[in-house]
Formats: C-alpha cells, sequence, structure tokens
C-alpha cells in the first residue's frame, strides 16, 4: 500500500510513500534504470541545510555524487528569470540529456524544477522528492509544473510526469505547523470528494496529525494520493473528472487575488473556498445540512483559519477571472454527500453571491 500508482498516457509511475525512506534515495532509482545517469538536484538552501545529510546518505561520494543547484525559498522565485538561471547552471554541470534531475522541495521548487526538466534540451527525466504536506500529496502528483507570471500565477508551463514520487513523511518534522495545517486542507478536500471513510478518519485523527504523528501522516499521505492518482489516472488533462480536484479552488483562488497572495496559505485560501461551496450546495439542498456541519467542523479542527477583508462583489468579480472557468458557462465543483461531489455549469452568479457573503460572515465570526 506504499506504492500508489499513477496511470497516463506515456505508462505508469509510482509514488512511494515511505518513512524514513530519505537516506535510502539511491536504492530506488536502480529499479528505474536511473542511477546510472549524472544527477542533479534542485533544492533551496533552507531544505538542503536541514536535510542535506540524510539525502546524500546513499549516493556515490567523489566524482559521481549528485550535483546541487539551489533555488532561493519563495513563491516570487517560481518565475522564468529563476528558471533560466537553473537552465544555465545545468549546462555550466554539464547536464545532458540523458540527465536525472530531483527536485527536493515543496511545491515551489517541484512546479519549476518539473517545469526546467520538461523543457531542458527538450525533456528529460526528473523524479519529484516532496517536502511540504501540500507537495506530499497534491502538487507532487499529476505531472503539472510551471511557473508564475506577473499576470498571474502557473500561466506558463507543461504537462511533465515524474520518473517516480519519493515521499519521506519523517521530512514533515521540520515543517512549520502552519504549513502542515494548510497542507492538510487539501486532504480535507479530497476526502469530501472522494472518500467518506477517509473523512472520518480524518476526524478522529485529526490530533495526531497535529502532534506530527508519523504513522498517521504517513496514512494520511497515502490516502490522499491515492484520490488524486485515481482522478488523474482517468483524466489526465483536466477535461473532465479532473475538474472535481478544484473542490474550493474557485472561491479559493478568488480569495489569494484578492489579498495578494500574502495573507493566507494556499491551502487556507482553499479551506474559506470550501466553506463557500458548502454553504453554497447546502443552500440549494444538494448536500444534508449534517454532512455541511461535519465538513466546516472538520476545516476549523485544522484552524484557525486567517481573517481577511474582502467584499463579496470583489471576490465574485475575480471569480470570473479564473482561468479555469470555461467560456460563459460557470463551472463549479459541488459536495453532494461526503465523500462525493459533483461537476455542475449551472450555478448561478446570484447564488454564488450569497454563498460568497455566507462564507465572509464566517470569516468575520469565526476568522483568527
Ligand atoms: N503542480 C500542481 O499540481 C500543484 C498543486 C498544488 C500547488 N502547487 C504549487 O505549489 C506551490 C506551493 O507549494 P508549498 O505549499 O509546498 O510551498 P513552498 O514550496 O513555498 O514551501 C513552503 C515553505 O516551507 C518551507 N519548507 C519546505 N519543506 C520544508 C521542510 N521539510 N521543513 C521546513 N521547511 C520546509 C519552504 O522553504 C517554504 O518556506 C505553489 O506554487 C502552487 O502553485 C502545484
Ligand atoms: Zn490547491
Amino acid at each position: 500500500m506504499s506504492n500508489i500508482p499513477v496511470h497516463v498516457a506515456g505508462g505508469k509511475y509510482v509514488v512511494r510513500v515511505e518513512p524514513s525512506l530519505l537516506p535510502k534515495l539511491y536504492r530506488q532509482l536502480r529499479p528505474l534504470g536511473l542511477a546510472k545517469r549524472k544527477l542533479f538536484v534542485v533544492t533551496t538552501p533552507e531544505i538542503w541545510a536541514l536535510w542535506h545529510k540524510p539525502f546524500l546518505a546513499s549516493f556515490p561520494k567523489g566524482k559521481d555524487a549528485p550535483c546541487i543547484l539551489f533555488l532561493p525559498s519563495g513563491e516570487r522565485y517560481k518565475r522564468l528569470s529563476a528558471l533560466e538561471k537553473l537552465a544555465d547552471e545545468l549546462v555550466q554541470a554539464q547536464a545532458r540529456r540523458d540527465s536525472l534531475l530531483l527536485a527536493f522541495g515543496g511545491g515551489v521548487v517541484g512546479d519549476l524544477a518539473g517545469f526546467l526538466a520538461a523543457i531542458y534540451m527538450r525533456g528529460i527525466p526528473y523524479v519529484q522528492v516532496p517536502t511540504t504536506y501540500l507537495a506530499q500529496i497534491d502538487s507532487s502528483v499529476g505531472g503539472k509544473t510551471g511557473v508564475n507570471l506577473r499576470t498571474g500565477k502557473n500561466l506558463i508551463g507543461s504537462f511533465h510526469h515524474p520518473a517516480t514520487v519519493l515521499t519521506d513523511p519523517k521530512l514533515l518534522a521540520t515543517l512549520p505547523l502552519r504549513e502542515l495545517r494548510s497542507g492538510i486542507m487539501e486532504s480535507i478536500k479530497a476526502a469530501v470528494l472522494g472518500d467518506a471513510r477517509f473523512f472520518a478518519w480524518l476526524e478522529k485523527n485529526a490530533d495526531a496529525m497535529l502532534r506530527g504523528d508519523v504513522d498517521a501522516l504517513a496514512y494520511a499521505i497515502r490516502v490522499s494520493v491515492g484520490i488524486k492518482a485515481r482522478i488523474v489516472s482517468a483524466d489526465e488533462y483536466e477535461s473532465g473528472q479532473r475538474m472535481l480536484l478544484n473542490l474550493g479552488h474557485t472561491v479559493g483562488h478568488a480569495i489569494e487575488a484578492a489579498t495578494q497572495y500574502r495573507a493566507l496559505r494556499h491551502g487556507e485560501a482553499i479551506a474559506w473556498g470550501m466553506i463557500a461551496a458548502v454553504r453554497l450546495a447546502a443552500a440549494r439542498a444538494a448536500l444534508p445540512a449534517n454532512d455541511a456541519a461535519r465538513i466546516e467542523r472538520l476545516i476549523h479542527h485544522f484552524g484557525p483559519l486567517p481573517r481577511f477583508s474582502a467584499t463579496a462583489q470583489r471576490l465574485l468579480d475575480l471569480t470570473s477571472a479564473d482561468k479555469k472557468n470555461r467560456s460563459d458557462t460557470r463551472n463549479f465543483v459541488l459536495p453532494v454527500k461526503i465523500g462525493k461531489a459533483i461537476v455542475t455549469s449551472d450555478v448561478t452568479t446570484q447564488e454564488l453571491h450569497r454563498a460568497i457573503q455566507s462564507m465572509m460572515q464566517a470569516v468575520r465570526e469565526t476568522g483568527a
């Protein structure tokens, strides 16, 4: 159960989730035929300072040791300029088409290094070694890679699947608690849209996860990855089912944009967005009231969610700018019961406006 397959057009790859995998990384590359390649690691100085010893433990030393390249940490470096700099460094370090890139970091490193691998010499293989909860359950799986433009997030990119994803939940020991809580919101999302049993498990094991219990985290990561892998395997390029993964994201993205991506972590904005979606679904009696209450309670259990200020109208306007809206139909992911969500296109502007108003009421009452 620690190997989760992801099926894609070109074949399949495996996400391996196992505590203490980090000191054994190199061994995982051998069965994939990747160990003989020249190895390059993209990471940040902070992550490298914390984890370079176990990371390097299994790799050859001396002239065959991997070459380490650094990206400064922060979303503001997820840009073409940083990518170009790393590409030049790869050339200088003689990376070739048959080299292998390892992305060792959170979603920023994973997205940028994955995109670098997608376009360096028209594409080289790469492996994800994710270090944040969000990256372990979400961004490392599914093959979406890219960078931000000044005009918007993730607007340049490509689909490029990793050769494998090697996930060690023990890496989360040094992750700031707010990053962990924020990442867990995407697990709640996965449970709401696809797995009622997992939702009940999260209700029971929330405190163990927040304490950093490795077995609890490993279990939650495996199940969350399994849900995403199942959906991505059925719809690699987001033409249908994959849209379900956008539960909470229509309003969540609007909140991120309205607050200039500063006030909230991504998962926190998505948590508020899920509350809006839950209230919209409950208002049209598509979601039982008891399920709505359980979802909001679980979200707040992994809170507190930060307060922010924005008018409902402004958020509504920003939802129309969401690139995931196709033409004039409003695609919206509606939870219909715990464990099931659907994509509808009949959500009216007025309904969404009311749901956002109701969510803003919650922001004022319960936001920290
Ligand atoms: N490709 C996808 O499908 C996908 C999905 C969701 C999100 N994303 C992208 O992911 C990015 C956000 O990723 P993130 O939340 O991982 O943020 P991040 O990569 O910025 O990491 C968050 C912070 O945690 C620190 N950190 C990382 N690992 C650590 C560790 N083990 N110990 C201590 N500190 C650690 C980082 O230095 C950083 O300060 C966004 O750019 C988003 O667009 C992509
Ligand atoms: Zn998300």
